[in-house]
């Protein structure tokens, strides 16, 4: 069984070893190499190899190839994403988009997609359906979070389940599925997938409550992205339905007032983050946060039948005291 810091550098490797060799044009390979290159946790890909040694004894370098399409995925959809979102910037370097145009972030953000089909089941062909069958399910029920996301930031009573749906299908699915990958990858019955997806889409929700908070609140000065990136573009979030919830009709009338205006800018962010700090959204997260963790430990523990799965439950602990 390999560590997490043995996994992470052998998914660094393959990553940088994937150079799209006598691929043309340069145009689209160049910008897929930029993005792949400026990092990120690879939260994704090491959930599907600790899931995949869970199960088996197999090597786990056969996996490596699906792992990267979970990684890829990922990457496609953050390209995609920071177009929607108008982000200028991500992982502490200009955005795709903004470093070449828009177009070119559309290609390569396609091409990423096109070729995590040929990965993910390179090793697996005796799982190939299975394996297609569930990456399929995972990438649309992505672009349904995403057009949520999108539809809920152009209303203004949404409710915490509504918003809680709409992360489950932009990032908890997809925590679920790097870890069913792996599982179904390994040959695993399909009650223990169900569980381990289960499991990941708790993660995932947390996950992404808890970037909700560093979008408002960074964590540190290295933070990659645009502080109050969120509350420019008018983003439905857990912060903004709780400090809408407890707003004196004051602070209801600076939340609705900034909220309405389009344009982006500094001052929007000041006033709708003093009242995010007045009406004490960020620690109300953090409990929802905390609960999550907690059914997700729960989770963990019903699977000791497959003690790798442990190894999940410190990573989570380790990121969730992460710095970007
Ligand atoms: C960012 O994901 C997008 C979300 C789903 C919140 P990560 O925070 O995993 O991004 P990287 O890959 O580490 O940059
Ligand atoms: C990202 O949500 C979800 C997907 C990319 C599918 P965000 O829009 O909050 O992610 P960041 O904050 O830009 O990384
Ligand atoms: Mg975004
Ligand atoms: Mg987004
Ligand atoms: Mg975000």
């Amino acid at each position: 069984v390999q560590s997490v810091p043995e996994l992470l550098k052998q998914i660094e490797e393959a990553l940088e070893a994937l150079q799209f060799t006598g691929r043309q044009p340069v145009n689209l390979y160049e910008p897929i190499r930029y993005v792949l290159s400026l990092g990120g946790k690879r939260i994704r890909p090491l959930l599907t190899l600790l899931s995949y040694q869970a199960v088996t004894t197999e090597p786990v370098s056969r996996c490596m190839d699906t792992a990267l399409a979970i990684e890829l995925f990922h990457n496609f959809s953050l390209v995609h994403d920071d177009i929607m979102d108008n982000a200028e910037t991500r992982r502490g370097a200009p955005a795709l988009h903004v470093k070449w145009n828009q177009n070119t972030a559309i290609l390569a953000g396609d091409a990423l997609f096109a070729y995590t089909m040929g990965l993910m089941t390179r090793n697996f062909p005796e799982r190939a359906a299975a394996l297609i069958e569930t990456y399929a399910r995972i990438a649309l029920e992505v672009c349904e979070g995403q057009m949520q996301d999108l539809d809920q930031s152009g209303q203004q009573q949404v409710t915490d389940l509504e918003y809680i749906e709409m992360i489950r299908k932009k990032t908890a699915v997809l925590l679920g599925g790097a870890l069913r990958v792996g599982a179904l990858a390994a040959g695993a019955p399909p009650d223990l997938c169900e569980r381990v997806d289960a499991l990941g889409q708790t993660l995932g929700i947390a996950f992404q409550i808890q970037d909700d908070v560093y979008d408002a609140f960074p964590p540190d000065e290295s933070f990659g992205k645009k502080i109050g990136g969120d509350i420019l573009e008018n983003k439905n979030t857990l912060l903004r339905i709780i400090a809408g919830q407890r707003a004196t009709p004051a602070q209801r009338q600076i939340l609705d007032t900034w909220f309405a205006r389009p344009e982006p800018s500094d001052e929007k962010v000041q006033h709708v983050l003093a009242v995010y700090r007045e009406t004490g959204v960020q620690e109300y997260a953090h409990q929802q946060i905390n609960n999550y963790s907690e059914q997700a430990r729960l989770q963990v523990t019903e699977l000791m039948a497959y003690p790798g799965y442990q190894i999940v439950w410190q990573l989570w602990q380790e990121l969730m005291n992460r710095k970007s």
